[in-house]
């Protein structure tokens, strides 16, 4: 079997080429960078590497050709940005881009397409149920313009489908986190300032993650098995940051910060981060947009992945020991 993989330098992108090459796929695994994809995929058989970028498409669209699946992992991933709006950026790379590449890809006779939403997609229930996949939430209502972006390529990828062949199954993950995050994404971040003691505290929250490795496993699982227009949320476990500490206080040794501040004064205190961090041209530490991402206490089920692609989802200590233990082997984190 033949892969083209998007992202293959992410979090989920590398995690999916080694699990293809794993159970003996030939994988094209798209990188912007070729210098880092030799860091993060060099020595894996039966990789090769496409050097590019979804905004020159027509330069290597072509490696697609005959592949079996194109798992499309690549995305403008930001829950925040620093400054200005990333809005057309946004829909550029996570709308327009993706849907050309399934243009491109039914063109070039990929059999099914495995696309990456997110579960920020999906509608928190007002009765305070926990979501499934039918909760669909319009671009309108989505946290922020990422959430937004994502919604707006649900729809856009649905519209397509209506009028092209080529299979394409959907998974919204939660939050991700796993080995393999160089970037590092958001949760790579919290987990490399919690290694560094920078954490101040943490406040009352409540968010779903999975394993980026059993998003992966997923994804491999509904090219063989899922019906195109399927749609899975991949979620595992309803935490917290009070709970993901003391997790990594146990597999790392490193003890968490004991403050527990109230939310009006966090989001009062990220508010004015966010002013100062944009005089200054800087990064803020905490923005209000992932504030309220994390603060929004929105449970999504995971379960239809279960039943019907067979996934188990890994213990949470498994996947927090793991991806401190990486990010000690990388020597990026203390
Ligand atoms: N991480 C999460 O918590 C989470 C949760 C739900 C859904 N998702 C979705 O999962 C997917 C994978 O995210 P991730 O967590 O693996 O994030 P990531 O580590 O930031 O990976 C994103 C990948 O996309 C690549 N990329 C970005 N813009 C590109 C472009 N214009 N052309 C080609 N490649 C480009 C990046 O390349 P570089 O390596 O060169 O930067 C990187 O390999 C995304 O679709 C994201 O929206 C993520």
């Amino acid at each position: 079997m033949r892969a083209f993989v998007t992202g293959g330098t992410g979090l989920l992108g590398n995690n999916l080429v080694r699990q293809l090459a794993e159970q003996g796929w030939q994988v094209r695994a798209l990188a912007r960078s070729a210098e880092k994809a030799a860091r993060m995929l060099g020595g894996l058989a039966n990789v090769e590497i496409v050097e590019g970028d979804l905004g020159d498409m027509g330069k290597w669209a072509g490696r697609m050709d005959g592949c079996d699946a194109l798992f499309h992992t690549a995305a403008y991933f930001r829950e925040s940005f620093r400054q200005g709006s990333h809005r057309s950026g946004l829909e550029q790379t996570n709308v327009a881009n993706a849907i050309r590449l399934f243009e491109l890809a039914e063109k070039y006779g990929v059999g099914k397409i495995v696309h990456t939403s997110t579960n920020a997609t999906i509608r928190k229930r007002p009765d305070g149920e926990v979501s499934v996949e039918s909760d669909r939430m319009e671009p309108d209502e989505a946290l922020n313009p990422y959430g937004r972006s994502k919604a707006v390529g649900d729809l856009a990828i649905e519209e397509f489908s209506r009028s092209h062949r080529v299979p394409i199954v959907t998974v919204h993950p939660a939050w991700m986190f796993g080995p393999g995050d160089a970037g590092p994404t958001g949760s790579g971040q919290l987990v490399l300032n919690f290694l560094g003691r920078k954490l101040p505290g943490s406040f009352p929250s409540g968010i779903d993650v999975v394993d980026a490795r059993d998003a992966a496993a997923a994804m491999i699982r509904a090219a063989d098995r899922a019906p195109g227009g399927e749609r899975y949320i991949l979620s595992a476990h309803y935490t917290s940051l009070e709970e993901l500490f003391r997790i990594l206080e146990k597999v790392s040794g490193v003890w968490g910060p004991a403050k527990k501040y109230p939310l009006p004064l966090v989001y009062f205190s990220a508010w004015m981060s966010e002013r100062i961090a944009s005089w200054r041209n800087k990064e803020t530490a905490l923005s209000v947009e992932e504030l309220k991402v994390m603060t929004e206490r929105k449970r999504t089920s995971g379960a239809k992945a279960v039943r019907e692609l067979g996934l188990a989802y890994r213990p949470l200590e498994e996947t927090l020991r793991d991806t401190v233990a990486w990010y000690r082997e990388s020597g990026m984190g203390s």
